[in-house]
């Protein structure tokens, strides 16, 4: 609890210097702090502001934990497309991705391939986990992204969710080779991108707070993958599939 909100403190002063005053680089700090909840973060956005969505699939682990500090000190929220059988035990990691800007997604229940399912076994990997996931953090809109990015006209029919796929990936859990992601995705990565990781990996983790602060340098806010499609003005529709949303 008193991280919780030491943690708030440094937020909530980190946006009172960046509105009230240009001391921060007479201060010494490298990268003003991006607001923090959902609203705040898209009533900071200009027109033709260079914006990028970073997901991470396949949580939540211990690393998360790791991974939302790394977040919550840039002020920077992301995607988070959860496993449901890992959620039991680790509620209030969820809670605390709600509570933080952050948006939930369903990977699957077990991590198996959503293509060629029956019925009672589609919904047992999608409903399911999405029904563990809104017990949790209450009835929220919930995006789906298949494991393997597999996506067929039975997982179009069956989503009850737009499909998130990705533009951009470092494909983290090769090497877990920090240096070598955080290369891959500075050279790839374009206004409007969906950058894939698995936070489920310490290197993973360290690679996305390392471009988390590359970014900011180069003029890139980060969003959650609603408010990109909602700032380029393309409503998500359930079914339809999505890698990015270039201008
Ligand atoms: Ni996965």
């Amino acid at each position: 609890m008193e991280r919780t909100m030491g943690r708030r403190l440094v937020a909530w002063l980190g946006i009172l210097l960046y509105t009230s005053s240009s001391l921060l680089p007479w201060m010494g700090v490298g990268s003003a702090p991006r607001a923090r909840t959902a609203d705040a973060a898209v009533e900071g956005v200009n027109a033709g502001q260079k914006l990028v969505a970073l997901t991470f699939d396949d949580g939540p682990k211990n690393s998360t934990l790791t991974l939302l500090d790394g977040l919550a000190q840039r002020g920077v929220p992301a995607t988070f497309f959860l496993i449901g059988e890992q959620i039991p035990g680790r509620e209030g990691t969820l809670r605390r991705m709600a509570e933080e800007g952050h948006e939930l997604g369903i990977h699957s229940y077990t991590h198996a391939a959503l293509t060629g399912l029956n019925n009672a076994d589609f919904y047992g990997e999608v409903d399911r986990t999405r029904t563990v996931i809104q017990n949790v953090v209450g009835p929220v809109d919930l995006l789906l992204r298949p494991p393997y990015g597999m996506v067929d006209a039975g997982v179009r029919r069956r989503a009850n969710a737009p499909i998130i796929l990705w533009s951009v990936d470092p494909e983290d859990w090769k090497d877990r080779n920090t240096d070598r992601e955080v290369n891959h995705v500075l050279r790839q990565v374009r206004d409007g991108s969906i950058i894939l990781f698995h936070d489920i990996y310490p290197e993973s983790v360290e690679a996305a707070l390392q471009i988390v602060d590359a970014l900011h340098q180069d003029g890139y806010y980060f969003v959650t993958v609603s408010q990109l499609f909602s700032l380029r003005d393309r409503p998500l529709e359930s079914g339809q599939t999505y890698c990015h949303a270039y201008p």
